[in-house]
Protein backbone atom coordinates (compact mmCIF):
# COMPACT_ATOMS: atom_id res chain seq x y z
CA UNK A 1 0.00 0.00 0.00
CA UNK A 2 1.07 3.32 -0.83
CA UNK A 3 0.09 6.58 0.91
CA UNK A 4 -1.47 9.42 -1.19
CA UNK A 5 -1.51 12.53 0.33
CA UNK A 6 -4.75 14.31 -0.14
CA UNK A 7 -4.40 18.27 1.60
CA UNK A 8 -2.94 19.54 4.34
CA UNK A 9 -4.68 18.59 7.49
CA UNK A 10 -4.36 22.87 8.53
CA UNK A 11 -6.60 23.38 5.37
CA UNK A 12 -9.72 20.79 7.00
CA UNK A 13 -12.58 22.14 9.20
CA UNK A 14 -15.89 20.91 10.17
CA UNK A 15 -17.57 20.71 7.39
CA UNK A 16 -15.14 20.56 4.72
CA UNK A 17 -15.79 18.15 1.64
CA UNK A 18 -13.19 18.28 -1.02
CA UNK A 19 -13.32 15.73 -4.32
CA UNK A 20 -9.91 14.54 -5.24
CA UNK A 21 -9.08 12.15 -8.53
CA UNK A 22 -6.76 9.63 -7.92
CA UNK A 23 -5.20 7.42 -10.71
CA UNK A 24 -8.89 6.22 -11.97
CA UNK A 25 -10.53 7.30 -8.63
CA UNK A 26 -12.93 9.85 -7.70
CA UNK A 27 -12.29 10.03 -3.80
CA UNK A 28 -13.95 12.60 -1.41
CA UNK A 29 -12.20 13.43 1.95
CA UNK A 30 -14.83 14.85 4.58
CA UNK A 31 -14.99 16.35 8.01
CA UNK A 32 -17.73 15.39 10.06
CA UNK A 33 -18.17 16.15 13.72
CA UNK A 34 -14.24 16.01 14.03
CA UNK A 35 -14.32 12.73 12.31
CA UNK A 36 -12.19 12.39 8.95
CA UNK A 37 -13.64 10.15 5.76
CA UNK A 38 -12.59 9.32 2.70
CA UNK A 39 -15.11 7.68 0.51
CA UNK A 40 -15.82 7.57 -3.18
CA UNK A 41 -17.02 10.65 -4.53
CA UNK A 42 -19.91 8.58 -6.58
CA UNK A 43 -23.17 7.25 -4.47
CA UNK A 44 -23.38 2.86 -5.75
CA UNK A 45 -26.94 3.38 -6.75
CA UNK A 46 -27.07 5.79 -9.42
CA UNK A 47 -23.72 7.68 -9.52
CA UNK A 48 -25.14 10.98 -8.04
CA UNK A 49 -21.98 12.92 -6.56
CA UNK A 50 -21.94 12.47 -2.61
CA UNK A 51 -20.19 16.11 -1.96
CA UNK A 52 -24.26 17.06 -1.92
CA UNK A 53 -25.41 14.34 0.54
CA UNK A 54 -25.95 14.71 4.11
CA UNK A 55 -24.49 13.44 7.47
CA UNK A 56 -26.20 12.51 10.25
CA UNK A 57 -25.78 9.95 12.83
CA UNK A 58 -23.15 8.21 11.51
CA UNK A 59 -25.18 8.01 8.23
CA UNK A 60 -24.40 9.58 4.69
CA UNK A 61 -27.67 10.02 2.38
CA UNK A 62 -27.63 10.69 -0.65
CA UNK A 63 -30.15 13.34 -2.17
CA UNK A 64 -31.13 12.23 -5.26
CA UNK A 65 -32.93 8.71 -3.57
CA UNK A 66 -32.45 8.76 -0.42
CA UNK A 67 -30.29 6.01 0.20
CA UNK A 68 -28.17 5.90 3.07
CA UNK A 69 -25.03 4.15 4.01
CA UNK A 70 -22.94 3.72 7.01
CA UNK A 71 -20.01 5.97 7.63
CA UNK A 72 -18.53 3.27 9.66
CA UNK A 73 -18.25 0.14 7.59
CA UNK A 74 -20.48 1.58 3.88
CA UNK A 75 -23.26 -0.70 4.42
CA UNK A 76 -26.46 0.18 2.24
CA UNK A 77 -28.64 0.78 5.39
CA UNK A 78 -31.69 2.17 3.45
CA UNK A 79 -33.10 2.02 0.05
CA UNK A 80 -36.23 2.97 -1.73
CA UNK A 81 -35.96 1.26 -5.17
CA UNK A 82 -33.65 -1.77 -5.92
CA UNK A 83 -30.69 -2.39 -3.42
CA UNK A 84 -27.36 -1.44 -4.57
CA UNK A 85 -23.84 -2.86 -3.74
CA UNK A 86 -22.06 -0.87 -0.26
CA UNK A 87 -20.31 2.50 -0.71
CA UNK A 88 -16.63 1.87 -0.80
CA UNK A 89 -14.58 3.47 2.42
CA UNK A 90 -10.89 4.23 2.29
CA UNK A 91 -8.57 4.38 5.27
CA UNK A 92 -8.07 7.51 6.39
CA UNK A 93 -3.80 7.91 7.17
CA UNK A 94 -1.94 10.63 7.90
CA UNK A 95 1.96 11.79 7.06
CA UNK A 96 3.54 14.52 8.37
CA UNK A 97 1.39 17.39 7.93
CA UNK A 98 -0.74 15.52 5.40
CA UNK A 99 -4.12 13.33 5.36
CA UNK A 100 -4.59 11.25 2.88
CA UNK A 101 -5.10 7.78 2.43
CA UNK A 102 -3.69 4.30 1.25
CA UNK A 103 -3.91 2.60 -2.15
CA UNK A 104 -2.87 -0.59 -3.50
CA UNK A 105 0.64 -0.09 -5.41
S1 LIG B 1 -28.08 8.04 -6.89
FE1 LIG B 1 -27.75 8.10 -4.78
S2 LIG B 1 -29.55 7.31 -3.95
FE2 LIG B 1 -29.84 7.10 -6.07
Amino acid sequence: MRFQPLDKLINLHEGYSRQFKIDNLQLLLLEHLGEYYVLEAYCPHRSHPLAEADIDGGLIRCPLHQYAFSLTDGKLLHATEERCRNLRLFTVAYEGNEIGTLLEE
